[in-house]
C-alpha cells in the first residue's frame, strides 16, 4: 500500500505541473479527492487491513490527503495571480500626466476670503475653530448676555426647530463654548454660516457668513482691538481703506463699537449697497462684557478681552466689488468662478 501511495504522489505531482488553468486543477481535485478519487479510494481501502496496519497506514494516507489539498490550493492561487497580471498587462494604458479637459470647478469667493483671513489670524497666534450651525437658545443668546425677553433679540429673529434649538444668528453663539474650551488666555477666530429671518436686499441675506474673533488675556484694551482690526483690513484689501469707529450697542460687549468701511462699490458717493450712506457696516466689536467672561468660566477681575463679529459676506462684496449680496448665493458659476485664481 505504501508503494501505491508513493506512485500516487508522483503521478499527482506530474499532473499538477501540467494543470495550467483553474478548470484543470478542479478536474485534478475531483480525480484525487472526489468521491471516487484515488486518495479517497486509498482511505476506503484501509477497511481491509489489520487494526495495527490501519493505524500506521492511516497516518500516511491522511498526510498524503493534506498534501494534495495544500498543493491544489497553492496551484489555484498561482494561476489566479497570473491571470490577474495578464489582465493588468493587457489593459488599456493611460498617460496620467496629460492635461485634463473640461471645467475643474473653483472655490467660492467666500471660501477664498475666509481662508485668507484664517491665514492672517493664524500668523498672529489665533487658533481657528469650527462651530455648529444648529445651537441652543442658551448658546446663541443667554450665554452672550441676552436673556429671554431682552429687546436685542428682536434684531436677530431666526428659524427654530421643533425641539427648541435654532439656526445660529451670529458666530457669537460659539463664544461661551470656546471660552470654556480654552479658558484664559485665548486667541481664537471662528468663521461660520449664520441665519436670520429678515427681508433680503442688496446688503442683507437670510443666510450669510460671519467670522468671530476673541482675544482674552491680562490687560487687553481697545488699542489691541484697533490694532488687530487694522492689520486684518490692510492685509485683506492690500491697500488703505477708510474705516470709522462709532459707538454701537451689543449686550455682550462694553463698550461696543460699529466698525464701518467706506463703501468700495461707490467710493463713498452713496449707492444701493450702502443704502446711500457711503458706509457699510462691516465689523461690530468691543470689549467682552464681564458677564460673558464669567459665564465662560473666566474671571473678569483678572482678565479682559475683545471680541469682533466680522460680516464675512459683506467683506467679500467690498473686496470683489459685488453689488448685490444675493449674487453670492445665486449659484451662477460663471460669475462666482471668476475669482478662483486670485
Ligand atoms: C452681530 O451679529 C454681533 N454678534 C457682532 C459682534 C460680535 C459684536 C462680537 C460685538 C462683538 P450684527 O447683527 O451687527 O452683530 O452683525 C454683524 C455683521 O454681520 C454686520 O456688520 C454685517 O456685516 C453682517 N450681517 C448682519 N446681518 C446680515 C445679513 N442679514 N446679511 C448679510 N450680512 C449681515
Amino acid at each position: 500500500m505504501k508503494e501505491k501511495m508513493e506512485a500516487l504522489r508522483q503521478s499527482f505531482e506530474q499532473e499538477l505541473q501540467k494543470a495550467a488553468s483553474s478548470d484543470a486543477v478542479e478536474k485534478l481535485r475531483v480525480a484525487y479527492l472526489g468521491k471516487k478519487g484515488s486518495v479517497t479510494e486509498l482511505l476506503k481501502g484501509l477497511k481491509t487491513v489489520s487494526a495495527q496496519e490501519k493505524k500506521e497506514l492511516g497516518q500516511h494516507v491522511n498526510h498524503l490527503k493534506r498534501q494534495v489539498e495544500e498543493k491544489l490550493a497553492q496551484r489555484v492561487e498561482a494561476i489566479q495571480a497570473a491571470e490577474e497580471q495578464r489582465e493588468i498587462d493587457s489593459a488599456e494604458q493611460y498617460d496620467v500626466t496629460l492635461p485634463t479637459v473640461g471645467a475643474k470647478g473653483s472655490y467660492h469667493p467666500i471660501t477664498i476670503v475666509q481662508r485668507q483671513l484664517e491665514e492672517i489670524f493664524a500668523s498672529m497666534g489665533f487658533v481657528v475653530e469650527d462651530y455648529n450651525e444648529i445651537v441652543t437658545d442658551y448658546q446663541c443668546f443667554e450665554a452672550v448676555n441676552i436673556p429671554k425677553d431682552h429687546p436685542a433679540r428682536d434684531m436677530q429673529d431666526t428659524y427654530y426647530l421643533e425641539n427648541g434649538q435654532l439656526l445660529k444668528t451670529h458666530t457669537s453663539a460659539a463664544q461661551n463654548a470656546i471660552l470654556r474650551k480654552y479658558g484664559a488666555p485665548v486667541r481664537a477666530i471662528f468663521p461660520g454660516r449664520c441665519f436670520r429671518n429678515e427681508a433680503t436686499d442688496a446688503s442683507h441675506e437670510n443666510t450669510f457668513f460671519q467670522m468671530e474673533g476673541i482675544m482674552v488675556d491680562k490687560n487687553i484694551s481697545i488699542s489691541n482691538l484697533i490694532y488687530f482690526m487694522k492689520t486684518m483690513l490692510s492685509e485683506v484689501f492690500e491697500r488703505d481703506v477708510k474705516v470709522r469707529l462709532r459707538p454701537g450697542f451689543f449686550p455682550f460687549v462694553e463698550p461696543g463699537f460699529e466698525l464701518d468701511i467706506n463703501c468700495l462699490i461707490c467710493g463713498g458717493e452713496g449707492c444701493s449697497t450702502c443704502h446711500h450712506s457711503g458706509w457699510v457696516e462691516l465689523c461690530p466689536c468691543g470689549m467682552i462684557h464681564p458677564n460673558v467672561l464669567q459665564m465662560g468660566g473666566v474671571d473678569p477681575e483678572e482678565y479682559t478681552g475683545f471680541a469682533f463679529g466680522l460680516g464675512l459676506t459683506r467683506l467679500v462684496m467690498m473686496k470683489y466689488g459685488v453689488k448685490d449680496i444675493r449674487d453670492l448665493n445665486s449659484g451662477n458659476l460663471k460669475a462666482l468662478g471668476q475669482f478662483a485664481h486670485e
